[in-house]
C-alpha cells in the first residue's frame, strides 16, 4: 500500500461478515469490556499512516490511532526496522526493575536503544521542567499509580490528593480513586482515602461560573475553591497534609476539554505556594499530540511529575530527582522497566518526531483541521462546539444520540472516529497525518454530518 495513493474503500460496510466471525470468537471467552466490534484490524493485511485493513479487506481512515498509542500510525517504517532488529531475542520482556539489559559493551555505542537509553532520551525532552527521573511500567495506570505513590513518599504522610471533576487517570484501584469522568468506572471498587475534587475549569470568559471560582464570607471578592479549600486560616486541611494535585492538561476521556490559562495558573501558584508537587497526566495529550512535547507546556505551567504511556508504548513516571524515594524497595515493578521491544520503539518514536519534525507537523495540520471543523461548524448547527490543540481535538455534538449517528456514519464511508465524554467525538490522528488525508476525512465527515 502506498501512502501517497492510498484511497479509502469500502467493499462492505463494517462490521461485514468475516468482521462479525472474529467478533464472535473473541467474544466467546474474552471477559466484557469496552471493544468496539464494527472495526476489527486485519494485521495480515496492508496498512500504512492512518489508512488500514480490516478483515473484510475494507481500506479505512484511522483517526483515533488506537487512542492515541499509535502515535505514527501503521507500519512507520523506522518502527518496522527496528523491531525486525529485536525479533529473534527472547524475551522481549524481562523483570527489569532487577535486572538490567545492555546491548552490547558500551551504552555510547550501543545499536540498539534499551530502557536506560529511554531514560536518557525522556530526559532530553523534560529538561524544561529539571526532570532528572524516570520510572517504567506497563500501563498508563501504573504510571500514575507510581506517580501518586512517590508523592505520598515525599510527603511521609497518608495525606491528601487532589483531583478534578472529569478526571480519567486508569482503571486500576488507585488511579480510578482519582477519576470523575465516568461512574461505572467506580461503582463498588474500594478507593484510596482522601481524594477531593474540584471544577475543571474551561471558562472563556472570566470571572467564570463553573463553580471554580467562589464568593468566600470574611474574605474580599471571588477566589479559587482551591485556594479557599487550602488556605490555613480557613482550615479545612492543611495544606502540609496534602500529597499531590494531579490532572489532565486536556481531559480526553471525559470530552476533550481544553481548561482555561487562568484555571491552569492558579493551579500551579497553590501547587508552588504550599509545596504540593503537581501532576501532569500527558497519558493521551502527551509525547507532541498537541504540537509540544508536553501539553501543559502550552500554559507556560511547570509541572513536578509527568506521566505518559499510550504514544510511547511503555508507561512512564518522569519527575524531579528529589522527589524520587531514595530508599531501595519503595517502588519496583514487576517487569514493566524491561520491555526491550516497547522501549527500543518508544526510542525510535522519540527521534522519528524529532527528525521529521512532527511537533510543527502537529500544530500546523492541527490548525489546518480546526479550522476546517470550525467551517463545518457554520453550516451545522448541532455542531456545538469546535475544541482542541494540535492533533487531538473534539466535535461536541447537541446530542448523543445524532454523535452516534455521525461515528457510524461515517464508518460506513471508512472514516474511524470514536467518542469521549457524553456527546463529543475525538480525533487523533497520526502525528505525521498529512493534508490529503485530513481532507479526505473532512469530506467523509461532511456526508456523515448531513445524513445525522
Ligand atoms: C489521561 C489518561 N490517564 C491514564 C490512562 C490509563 O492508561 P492505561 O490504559 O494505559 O492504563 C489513560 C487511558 O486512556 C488516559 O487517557
Amino acid at each position: 500500500m502506498n501512502r501517497d495513493t492510498a484511497q479509502i474503500n469500502i467493499k462492505t460496510p463494517p462490521p461485514g461478515p468475516k468482521a462479525r466471525k472474529w467478533a464472535e470468537f473473541h467474544r466467546r471467552y474474552a471477559a466484557r469490556s469496552t471493544y468496539h466490534e464494527a472495526f476489527i484490524w486485519d494485521r495480515s493485511q496492508p496498512a500504512v499512516g492512518p489508512f488500514v485493513t480490516d478483515v473484510d479487506g475494507n481500506v479505512i481512515l484511522d483517526f483515533v490511532s488506537h487512542v492515541g498509542s499509535s502515535a505514527l500510525g501503521y507500519n512507520h517504517p523506522a518502527l518496522v526496522s527496528m523491531a525486525a532488529k529485536l525479533q529473534t531475542i527472547d524475551p522481549d520482556r524481562y523483570a527489569g526493575c532487577d535486572f538490567i539489559g545492555a546491548w552490547g559493551e558500551d551504552p555510547e555505542k550501543s545499536e540498539i536503544p534499551t530502557p536506560s537509553h529511554l531514560h536518557s532520551k525522556l530526559m532530553e525532552i523534560t529538561s524544561q521542567f529539571g526532570f532528572g527521573s524516570a520510572f517504567f511500567t506497563n500501563s498508563g495506570a501504573e504510571a500514575v499509580e507510581n506517580a501518586i505513590k512517590i508523592c505520598y513518599d515525599h510527603k511521609k504522610n497518608y495525606g491528601y490528593g487532589i483531583c478534578f471533576y472529569g478526571a480519567f487517570h486508569g482503571r486500576t484501584l488507585g488511579a480510578l480513586s482519582l477519576n470523575r469522568s465516568k461512574k461505572i468506572q467506580r461503582d463498588w471498587f474500594p478507593q484510596i482515602p482522601n481524594i477531593a475534587d474540584f471544577p475543571y475549569c474551561t471558562c472563556r470568559a472570566h470571572p467564570c461560573n463553573c463553580g471554580w471560582m467562589v464568593c468566600c464570607t470574611g474574605k474580599e471578592g471571588t477566589r479559587s475553591r482551591l485556594d479557599h479549600y487550602l488556605d490555613p486560616d480557613i482550615g479545612l486541611v492543611d495544606p502540609e497534609e496534602v500529597a499531590f494535585i494531579i490532572l489532565e492538561p486536556i481531559q480526553g476521556e471525559s470530552g476533550y476539554n481544553v481548561p482555561s490559562m487562568e484555571f491552569m495558573k492558579e493551579v500551579e501558584r497553590l501547587a508552588k505556594k504550599y509545596s504540593i508537587p503537581l501532576i501532569s497526566d500527558e497519558i493521551q495529550a502527551g509525547l507532541g499530540r498537541t504540537g509540544k512535547w508536553w501539553a501543559i507546556e502550552h500554559f507556560g505551567v511547570q509541572p513536578d511529575i509527568i506521566t505518559v504511556a499510550k504514544p510511547l508504548r511503555v508507561g512512564a513516571t518522569l519527575g524531579k530527582t528529589e522527589l524520587f524515594p531514595q530508599q531501595e524497595y519503595r517502588i519496583s515493578s514487576t517487569w514493566g522497566e524491561g520491555n526491550a521491544l516497547s522501549s527500543a520503539i518508544g526510542y525510535t518514536i522519540i527521534e522519528v518526531i524529532q527528525k521529521e519534525n512532527l511537533l510543527d507537523n502537529a500544530t500546523r495540520l492541527g490548525k489546518y483541521f480546526l479550522t476546517q471543523l470550525k467551517g463545518l461548524q457554520k453550516k451545522f448547527s448541532f455542531i456545538v462546539e469546535v475544541r482542541g490543540i494540535g492533533l487531538m481535538d473534539g466535535l461536541e455534538i447537541d446530542s448523543r444520540e445524532r454523535r452516534d449517528r455521525i461515528i457510524r456514519q461515517a464508518l460506513d464511508r471508512g472514516l474511524l472516529l470514536l467518542g469521549c465524554g457524553y456527546k463529543v467525538i475525538r480525533f487523533l490522528p497520526p502525528l505525521d497525518v498529512r493534508q490529503r488525508e485530513i481532507d479526505m476525512a473532512l469530506e467523509i465527515l461532511e456526508e456523515a454530518f448531513r445524513e445525522s
